[in-house]
């Protein structure tokens, strides 16, 4: 054995199975059953079973996504999957960033949220540069306590005014790197091929399959 594999931890396999998807925006249970349902995994909702929605009190998407994750492990004595996502606006110290969500208000409105970051933008100073990224972090987690994080991203800058119709959330104000269109304006299934989530998801296929 090398020092290497002294200090390497083996990353627990997931076995084929029930699976529950701790989430629950319907959007997003769709995404991740459609990924899963090639390994074997028969996802079940945490709206199927009735599992409550924990606060999100961790301060990173990866606290928050394995906190997610752990409850719904523990209440239901099964594997569970967690996601945790945002926009992160570089001269904007990465905000919104875990606040991404709250940012749209009780009323969900990402027309207001995306004003925001314009406006917030704007109080920078004609200096501020437009970098940002999306972050998404999955958490799996299993009853007897054990998690595994996976992390993706995706680079880009804020395009204003929004562009598009497609997509969810910030997506009409991100335009990924080497490319002329906001993710708003994209196909779904270009956008999903390059996003924070698939990067993550690929992360997680590769380590526990
Ligand atoms: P969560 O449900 O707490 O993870 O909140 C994620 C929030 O981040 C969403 O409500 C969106 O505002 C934003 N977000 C995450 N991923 C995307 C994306 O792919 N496009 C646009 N907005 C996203």
């Amino acid at each position: 054995m090398t020092k290497g594999d002294i200090n390497r931890q083996a990353i627990r396999k997931l076995k084929p199975g029930k699976l529950v998807i701790a989430s629950h925006n319907a959007g997003k249970v769709r995404e991740i059953k459609d990924l899963l349902g090639l390994y074997g995994i028969e996802p079940v909702s945490a709206a199927d079973l009735d599992l409550p929605e924990p606060d999100e009190t961790g301060t990173t998407f990866i606290a928050n996504a394995e906190l997610k994750a752990l409850q719904a492990a523990d209440l239901s004595g099964l594997p569970a999957l967690a996601d945790d996502s945002g926009l992160c606006v570089e001269a904007l110290d990465n905000e919104p960033g875990i606040f991404s969500a709250r940012w749209a208000g009780p009323d969900r409105d990402f027309n207001l949220a995306m004003r925001l970051v314009r406006d917030n933008l704007i109080a920078k100073g004609p200096e501020a540069g437009h970098d940002a990224h999306f972050i998404c972090a999955l958490a799996l987690a299993w009853p007897d306590g054990h998690v595994e994080a996976f992390e993706g991203r995706v680079d880009g800058v804020i395009t204003w005014p929004p562009r598009g119709s497609r997509g969810f959330g910030y997506d009409p104000i991100f335009q990924p790197n080497g490319h002329a269109i906001s993710f708003g304006e994209m196909e779904p299934e270009r956008k999903h091929a390059m996003s924070h989530r698939a990067d993550a998801f690929a992360k997680m296929v590769a380590a526990v399959f």
